[in-house]
């Protein structure tokens, strides 16, 4: 059932809209890697114990720790955080949702070769990295105690959930700050024996449920100017006709999708391919799997055919930049029917605030 929108929010929303022809999905290298499909066969999917079951003590307060800096990343406001988004705004239930990028998995697959950086990353660098480009930051140092406690949190919720699944009882044996951070795919990872027979390093990273399943190509091409009918109709109310969301008492519940406060242009979520299978699966929020796949890909056109910040890679020149990283499926560095070139208008970087 369509829902009636008042008549001046329509105006309004059509006036800023852009009229976008619909750009062929491209079928190039992407240099900007996704995360890898699934190896060989998964491991089923496991559990992490619920958030009363992180223990008192030391060990415990680091988890907690890492727990509200994942949901109220703005916590971290203008020292690691440049943007109005918290970890969880993509990374669902608190980072515990399979299909949603989930930290249980994640932690698991570390450390692991990025092409992004060139270089092997530990877990608390591969989260540095959100910082950086999907809340438009700077990463926490690896060996503060941020890194740390989101690092407790991540391996909490997967070393339970593997202890559950393999029947092992007691607690989630605590472990140093400095294994905390480096993740646990590697031979010397401190894990009780019956699971390290259970699950051998190379089976690591391959937890059901990790990432955001891709979806198929769209029948066809994706176009920014269908999605945004598809916005219209199922996002609008919750993420604002401008695209901004809404905040209340200076905390965005509904966080925005483009401009100053979203994530920037070197984010995994400005591909049109993640976009769509993060939206697939998850959005409408509380009603998600009810767009068909191609209004997926036409509605993640849509929000990343608009401007937000600069991707920090930038050195003054948007087509060397689009060049270098984007051979992907974005729009950066493209115009859009004659508009202007996506990027150029980029809203500054981190520290800046509310530019
Ligand atoms: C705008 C959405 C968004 C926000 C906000 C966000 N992330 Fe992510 N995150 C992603 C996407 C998309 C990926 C997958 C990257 C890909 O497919 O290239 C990802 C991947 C990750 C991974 C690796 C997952 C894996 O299985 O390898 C970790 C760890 C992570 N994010 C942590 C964080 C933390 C910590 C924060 C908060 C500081 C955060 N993310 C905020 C979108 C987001
Ligand atoms: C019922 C309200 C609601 C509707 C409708 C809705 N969203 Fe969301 N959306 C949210 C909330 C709330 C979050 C953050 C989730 C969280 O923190 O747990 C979110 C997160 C997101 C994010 C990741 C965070 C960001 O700001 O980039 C994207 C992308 C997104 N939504 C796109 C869409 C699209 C596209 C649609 C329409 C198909 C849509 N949403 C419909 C409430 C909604």
């Amino acid at each position: 059932m369509k829902r009636k929108l008042p008549a001046a929010l329509i105006t309004a929303f059509n006036a800023a809209a852009i009229t976008a022809t619909p750009l062929a999905a491209q079928e190039i290298l992407d240099r900007q890697e996704p995360l890898p499909p699934p190896i060989e066969e998964m491991h089923p999917v496991i559990v992490p114990r619920p958030l009363e079951r992180i223990p008192t003590g030391e060990f415990g307060d680091k988890v907690r720790l890492g727990y509200r800096l994942f949901v109220n990343s703005q916590l971290l406001r203008d020292r690691y955080v440049g943007n109005d988004l918290s970890c969880v705004n993509c990374h669902m239930d608190a980072g515990r949702r399979a299909n949603s990028a989930p930290l249980w998995a994640a932690y698991f697959a570390y450390p692991a070769y990025r092409k992004k950086n060139d270089k092997v990353n530990s877990f608390a660098e591969r989260l540095q990295g959100c910082f950086t480009y999907s809340t438009n930051g700077e990463g926490p140092p690896v060996g503060g105690a941020e890194a740390i406690a989101l690092s407790a949190y991540a391996y909490w919720l997967g070393m339970g959930g593997l202890m559950d699944f393999y029947e092992l009882d007691g607690s989630v044996p605590a472990i140093s700050d400095e294994e905390l951070v480096k993740g646990g795919r590697r031979e010397d990872f401190p894990m009780p024996v019956a699971l390290k027979k259970a699950l051998p390093v190379d089976k690591r990273a391959a937890l059901a449920g990790r990432g955001y399943p891709p979806l198929q190509n769209p029948p066809e091409a994706y176009s920014p100017e269908r999605g945004q009918q598809v916005y219209v109709e199922h996002c609008l109310l919750c993420h604002g006709a401008d695209g901004q969301g809404f905040a209340s008492a200076g905390v965005h519940t509904l966080p925005p999708l483009w401009g100053p406060q979203s994530y920037n242009w070197g984010a995994g979520m400005h591909r049109i391919n993640t976009a769509a299978s993060f939206i697939y699966e998850n959005m409408p929020l509380g009603k998600s799997i009810q767009l068909t796949q191609q209004q997926a890909w036409d509605v993640a056109a849509y929000i990343n055919s608009r401007e937000r910040p600069q991707d920090p890679r930038f050195l003054g020149d948007v087509e060397k930049l689009r060049k270098k990283y984007h051979h992907h499926q974005c729009y950066y560095g493209q115009s859009l029917d004659g508009g202007e070139i996506l990027g150029s208008e980029a809203f500054a970087d981190f520290p800046r605030r509310g530019d």
